[in-house]
């Protein structure tokens, strides 16, 4: 089988990884692998990796617990004490069999144990096969600030396959849709009718929809691989969703990634002033999969202070990457308060 994707050296192999890890091991060399796993994953995916892969290889594995919350220094201490206990050489292959948790976090662990060491990402989420496993980000969260430790690290291969969204509960396969459709709108039209000719988010044709929407993100990437310009296109909806995120995980109802990120998408879209309705294209291809909330416009200063915080500032102005004429084309947008509140306001009439 040969990989679907070249990023950067780094081949993406796209159907059952029975045919994708044999057929790429047969020219590597390794002294044994080590994978690692959360709870959900060892019990969902890990028999299925080991069976069908057949690794030629002593294999390994640890567990740790599943969860943002464990994107931590301490769990990469826990990871890097079973790398010792496993007593791992240089030669070992790290398997990060897992959503964007795991292989953000494996991914910083395995490129900083003994000064790096090879990884490969089995992605088992719709999040981290279409996005996350995808470009060569690791890294965990500090003292809770998201990603602000890790580094750059492609990894040495990555088998993404559908098979794993069977068991992936309905929440997490909708956050990953989110994703799916920011790549859409970036950069491909035919991903967006695919979309939206389909009847359920159960039903839908993956392999195909994953085809179109991670050679989005691997163009993306190849244009720009340390986020310098057109990368900020796969913030879109971030900046605003990324704020809605933080402050909804305060509260007894936090928002899945994915919702945050479709609402963002809705109200960032309207900045863009020209010919194309993005708006419009937004919220036909999410509405029959997110819920419709109600956002308490007494909340909106709050959510406008979070958005201040946002990384991508420079200088404390707002800075929004919205995408423009299809397809890779941006549009960066500095909205003041009114505007943004002004586009919560609407997003509260679609309800
Ligand atoms: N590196 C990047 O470029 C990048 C991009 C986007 C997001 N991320 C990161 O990704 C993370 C979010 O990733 P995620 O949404 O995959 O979350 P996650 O890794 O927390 O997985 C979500 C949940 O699904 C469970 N799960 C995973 N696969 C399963 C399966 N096949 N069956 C049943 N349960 C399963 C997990 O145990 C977990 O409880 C965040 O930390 C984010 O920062 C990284
Ligand atoms: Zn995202």
């Amino acid at each position: 089988m040969s990989p679907t994707f070249l990023l950067h050296h780094c081949p993406i192999y796209l159907g059952p990884l029975a045919e994708s890890i044999p057929s790429w091991l047969k020219n590597q060399d390794y002294s044994q692998v080590f994978v690692l796993c959360d709870e959900n994953t060892r019990q969902n995916c890990l028999p299925y990796f080991l069976e069908k892969t057949g690794l030629p290889y002593k294999v390994q594995w640890t567990e740790i617990k599943s969860g943002e919350g464990e994107k931590t220094l301490a769990t990469c201490e826990k990871i890097w004490q079973s790398m010792l206990d496993a007593k791992l050489d240089r030669r070992v292959l790290v398997v990060n069999l897992g959503g964007g948790v795991i292989g953000d976090m494996g991914g910083f662990c395995a490129a900083t144990w003994k000064r790096g060491v090879d990884f490969v990402q089995v992605p088992t989420t719709l999040l981290s096969m279409t996005d996350a496993a995808i470009g060569g980000k690791t890294g965990i969260d500090f003292h809770g600030i998201k990603n602000i430790i890790g580094v750059f690290q492609q990894p040495a291969a990555v088998f993404v396959d559908p098979v794993f969204l069977q068991t992936l509960p309905q929440r997490e396969l909708r956050s990953g849709f989110a994703e799916v459709i920011k790549h859409a709108l970036i950069g491909d039209p035919n991903l967006s009718d695919r979309l939206l000719s389909m009847e359920t988010i159960r039903s839908a044709n993956w392999t195909d929809i994953l085809q179109k929407s991670i050679a989005v993100k691997v163009r993306v990437v190849q244009e720009d691989p340390l986020e310098k310009g057109l990368r900020m296109l796969l913030n879109f909806g971030h900046t605003i969703g990324h704020a809605l995120e933080s402050w909804f995980l305060e509260t007894d109802e936090p928002l899945t990634h994915g919702v945050a990120i479709y609402i963002g998408m809705i109200c960032e879209a309207g900045f863009l002033m020209g010919k194309r309705d993005l708006r419009a294209e937004v919220v036909a291809l999410g509405q029959n999969v997110f819920p419709h909330l109600k956002i308490d416009p007494n909340i909106f200063p709050a959510i406008w202070e979070r958005m201040q915080q946002d990384k991508k500032n420079s200088s404390g102005t707002v800075r929004m990457a919205v995408p423009d004429e299809m397809p890779f084309s941006l549009k960066i947008i500095e909205p003041d308060q009114l505007a943004v509140e002004r586009s919560l306001t609407f997003y509260n009439t679609l309800s």
